[in-house]
């Protein structure tokens, strides 16, 4: 029996690892990847090999360009925000790594995937709904689900019966959990569980405070094709390299820090601290290019659909028909939005400034408050209104007849 663990060389999934071999007693392939998290993956391998864990058995991936490109992006080109304010960082990088093990269990014959995302939360439902879309008889093996270490001191005594090696940082208790990759960091759990306490500072990682930020704006300009971006001040790059650089430019002005409580999939209300630097940036600069490349009823369309959309990526149902089907529509509405847009970045804040595009429908002709346009005939806007009004006169005279 084999069995594909996403394995991110710390002490949890290492003990998952060891657990695994000694529980079930089968033979463990590691999957690392790579999403932008900002960790080295050869120590991962290293630990992988002193737990004993086969060269063949250890399958190490950079995913960063495949992540940004197939995931982040599309995503962004619904504008997705899941309860009005989350970019989603957390819940679009599971579908991929979901997907990378399922086909590293085909290549290497095993029958089982294994994960360690804990019993209650969302991501437990986000990669097992990929392992099932994508291997309908796949085994899911959920260690925090089934053991029995559901203490600190017992996951540690775990560790040290079995020679896993445990980083002096690590025996205390850590004071939040972190997911982290190119999209954003999360951080939950801990110091944050009470919502009405303030984040303290030491909690933020990809951000500058604000108030800290340079007293001077920073101006940057944002290249669009099709929907995505990519350019920045006319450099043409690949997308995580791209969104990379947001990063970088989000941090030192301290954009995109955002302390949400949110509902879970699985029911209950958790408190999260998110920082999403350069997916902050991007949000409004691709809301900005929208703005004069889309027209009135396909965008207002697609915010309609978006909550549905980002509801489906927060739940885990990236490899479903119904959200297939949503970005087939959102696809098809991005083929002319293609463009410039003009940020202004200054202390926490995104300012959209300029925007520009050869398939602008803007027509400052048609708008002008000065004579202008024969498109466009004042007298044709009485009977608009008229016609729009009739209801409202119908209603306001049945009101005046009843005397109410
Ligand atoms: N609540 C976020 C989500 O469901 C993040 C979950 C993972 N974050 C963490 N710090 N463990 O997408
Ligand atoms: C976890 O429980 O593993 C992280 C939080 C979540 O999945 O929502």
């Amino acid at each position: 029996k084999k069995v594909v663990l996403a394995y991110s060389g710390g002490l949890d999934t290492s003990i998952i690892l060891k657990w695994l071999q000694t529980t079930y007693g089968c033979e463990v392939v590691t999957f690392t990847a790579d999403l932008g998290q900002g960790e080295e993956l050869e120590p991962a391998r290293q630990k992988a090999l002193l737990l004993g864990i086969k060269p063949e058995n250890i399958f190490i991936e950079d995913l960063r360009e495949e992540f940004v490109r197939d995931y982040v992006f599309p995503m962004f080109r619904a504008n997705a925000q899941y309860e009005g304010l989350y970019l989603l960082g957390t819940s679009i990088a599971r579908p991929l790594i979901a997907k990378k093990q399922i086909e590293i269990a085909e290549k290497v014959g095993a029958d089982a995937v294994a994960h360690g995302a804990t019993g209650k939360g969302n991501d437990q439902v986000r990669f097992e709904l990929g392992y099932y879309a994508l291997k309908p008889d796949v085994t899911v093996i959920a260690p925090w689900r089934e053991w029995d270490l559901t203490s600190r001191t017992k996951l540690l005594e775990f560790a040290e019966q079995n020679q896993i090696p445990i980083a002096k940082d690590k025996r205390g208790e850590a004071p939040f959990s972190v997911d982290a990759n190119l999209l954003h960091a999360s951080s939950e759990g801990k110091v944050l569980e009470d919502p009405a306490q303030e984040v303290p500072d030491y909690v933020y990682s990809r951000t500058i405070d604000p108030e800290a930020a340079p007293d001077t704006p920073t101006y940057i300009t944002i290249d669009f094709e099709k929907g995505d971006p990519v350019a920045i001040d006319g450099v043409k790059m690949s997308p995580a390299t791209l969104l990379a650089k947001l990063n970088e430019l989000g941090r030192v002005n301290g954009i995109g820090r955002l302390d949400l409580v949110e509902n879970r999939f699985v029911g209950m209300k958790s408190r999260g601290m998110y920082e999403t630097p350069g997916g902050t940036i991007l949000y409004v600069a691709h809301r900005g290019i929208e703005s004069i490349t889309l027209d009135r009823g396909a965008a207002h369309l697609k915010d309609e659909l978006m909550p549905k959309y980002a509801e489906l990526v927060y739940n885990g149902f990236w490899f479903s028909p119904e959200r297939e089907m949503l970005q087939a529509l959102i696809d098809r509405s991005q083929e002319l939005v293609s463009g410039q847009v003009r940020l202004k970045l200054y202390k926490g804040g995104v300012h959209l400034v300029g925007r520009d595009s050869p398939y602008s429908l803007y027509d400052q002709e048609l708008v002008t408050f000065e004579e202008g346009a024969v498109a466009y005939d004042h007298r044709d806007a009485a009977g608009f209104i008229k016609l729009n009004a009739l209801r409202l006169r119908t209603l306001a005279q049945r009101r005046k007849k009843l005397g109410l």
